[in-house]
């Protein structure tokens, strides 16, 4: 019953990764890419896609408390609640480089 339990929320965690890499960009997931360029673009900007979404999340979420210090990134992530800035992060760790 348990390992049922587990498959099923493995399941459903694929299948939003399987969503997320289809899906259009959320809400204001286009606004990062003036800087960190497009998927498929260039850009001197760490790129954003392919990087884990954990890892994005964290990083906007410190940016957002003034826990990381930044030149501009703090003022962006304090634009977004921290359900966005996860949609946003799920959709770009679900875009291939
Ligand atoms: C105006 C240009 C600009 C825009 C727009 C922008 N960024 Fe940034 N980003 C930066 C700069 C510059 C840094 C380096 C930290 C700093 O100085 O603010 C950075 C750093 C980051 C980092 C940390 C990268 C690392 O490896 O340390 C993340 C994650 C990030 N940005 C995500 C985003 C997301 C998500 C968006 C859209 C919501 C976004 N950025 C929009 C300029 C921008």
């Amino acid at each position: 019953m348990k390992a049922t339990r587990v498959s099923a929320g493995v399941a459903a965690v694929l299948l939003m990764i399987g969503v997320a890499r289809g899906a259009e960009a959320p809400a204001g997931a286009s606004s990062c890419t003036g800087c960190h360029s497009a998927p498929s673009g260039v850009s001197a900007m760490r790129r954003l896609s392919g990087l884990p979404q954990a890892e994005i999340a964290d990083k906007m979420i410190a940016f957002k408390s003034s826990a990381a210090t930044a030149t501009i990134m703090d003022r962006i992530a304090k634009g977004f609640s921290d359900e966005e800035i996860r949609a946003i992060a799920a959709w770009y760790a679900a875009q291939k480089p």
